[in-house]
Parts: C-alpha cells; structure tokens; sequence
C-alpha cells in the first residue's frame, strides 16, 4: 500500500462517464483537491452484469487508481458501489467512499410520507443496497424500487432532453408504476440519471423530490480527509486528470454533459 499524503490525489472511478456527475460535486466543495479519474468505458454498462464480474472490474480499477498513488478511493458508480464495496474494504487498506449510503441518507432526511422510490441499474436494485441501507436508518421507511436500463445509453448518447419524445416515452414507461404509492422522495440510484432529472422531475411531478447523491458523497470525502489529516491545503486549484479504457474522444463529447465544463486530455490505458 502507498503511504497516504495530503498531497495525493482522490481516486474515483465508474463504469463510464457517469461518475463525472460525482466529480463535479466533490470538485466543487474541494477545488485544491487533485482528481484522477478512471472511466472504464470499454466494459459500460456494469449494470447489466453480475455481482461477480461488477467486483472483478472494480478490482483492476482500483488496482489501476492505486498504481498513480490515491490517498482515498471513491467508487462513483452505484452499481459497484452495491455489489464490490465490502470486498474492496476488505482487500486494501485505503478508505473508500461509496455512493449508496449518502443517497440513503438524503432520502431518509427528506421523505415526510415516509415511502421512497429508488431507482438504478438491474444489478443495483437486485443487490438491495439501497433497502438495507435506508431500513437501517429508519426501519419504518417503505421503499419501492424500479430498475431503468435504459436511462443509461440515454444518458451515455446525450439524449436528456425532457421535450424529447423517446426521452419522455422512456421515462414514464419505467416511473409510472412508481406513481401511486405516496412516494414524496427518489432517489437517483445510478451516477448515470442525475443528466435526465429534468425528465424524471416532469414525470413523477413536483411534490417528489429527487435525491442525487453526488452532494452528499462529496461532503462525506471531505469529512473522511479531515478526519485523517488527509486535505490538500489551499494553494490553488488541484488538478483533474482522465483515464479511460476506450474511446477516448467520445468520453469527451459526452462527459462535458455530465461535468458541465469541457475535458481537455484523455488517455486510454488497458487493464483489461
Ligand atoms: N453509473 C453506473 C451506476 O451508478 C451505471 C452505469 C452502468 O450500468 O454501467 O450504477
């Protein structure tokens, strides 16, 4: 294991560009940080694939993200996040930060109604991540949950935009049997969907409100760098730098969606 510094980087990965809605937040509340992002863009969409293979992935990028020397691994990807999180806790010694339990956190924070929808990859709501962890801050909370596989090469192909038909169509397919339980929260439950809030928000109407559990996962690396002595000091703004294990250009094309601001270098490595 690397000797953790302040001066290291953060480490995230995802299984493509999904984990940039991540990025952005943790970029946003520590600018001085430096970033090394990996998106495993050959091997999209991890959410489709088993626990097993999910985990194999997560290992050779977090093997991957260990080699450029991190001080602290976040695992931007809900899918990886359900299915890997305990075994990467167990194999190495960094800490790793995951996104289910913020999101679980802000969904129990706000639901009035006490019944929340989650929704994300097949392999996520099958894990019953988001269950256990919301049942274990408040065993009184229903959940109701709905996998939308198809949200993911939406958003991977850029097509957000809730006057969009098929964009629409999709999303009332998959959220109307969420509607008439008394859901007053949902969670986004996959790094991929905060890009189609627009349309989800349209569909599920404005008393529900979505939980997108980027902020929350930010604030919890800036707590567990505090805690061990691990944040940057100010001096300046820290650098971002990408990795990607296929096509880097189109990382480029559609992660400025995602990140809100252009990408300027990508480099393609190979771990597979
Ligand atoms: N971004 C991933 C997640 O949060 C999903 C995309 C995929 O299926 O690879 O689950």
């Amino acid at each position: 294991m690397n000797n953790l510094n302040s001066e290291h980087a953060i480490g995230i990965f995802d299984s493509g560009i999904g984990g940039l809605t991540v990025l952005r937040e943790i970029k946003r509340l520590l600018p001085q940080e430096h970033i090394i992002y990996l998106g495993d863009t050959a091997r999209v969409p991890y959410g489709t694939r088993s626990a097993q293979t999910v985990l194999k992935y997560s290992i050779a990028n977090t093997d991957f993200l260990l080699r450029q020397n991190i001080k602290l691994l976040v695992i931007a990807c809900n899918t990886a996040s359900a299915v890997a999180t305990d075994a990467l806790r167990e194999r190495y010694a960094i800490p790793v930060i995951e996104v289910i339990t913020p999101g679980a956190r802000g969904a129990v924070r706000s639901t009035r109604s006490r019944k929340v929808g989650i929704i994300g990859t097949e392999t996520t709501i099958k894990s019953n991540a988001y269950q256990k962890a919301i049942r274990a801050l408040n065993p009184q909370i229903e959940v109701f949950t709905r996998p939308c596989p198809l949200f993911v090469p939406l958003a991977e192909e850029g097509w957000c935009d809730p006057q969009d038909e098929i964009v629409r169509l999709t999303a009332l397919r998959y959220l109307e049997e969420l509607q008439g339980h008394g859901i007053d929260t949902l969670v986004l439950g996959c790094t991929h969907y905060p890009l189609l809030k627009g349309v989800i928000q349209k569909v599920m109407g404005d008393p529900v409100t979505l939980i997108d559990s980027a902020e929350e996962t930010a604030r919890e690396v800036e707590k567990l760098l505090e805690e061990n002595g691990l944040l940057r000091a100010q001096t300046g703004k820290g650098t971002c730098s990408f990795f990607v294990t296929d096509i880097p250009h189109r990382f480029i094309e559609t992660g400025k969606l995602f990140l809100g601001k252009e990408i300027e270098t990508v480099q393609l490595i190979d771990i597979l």
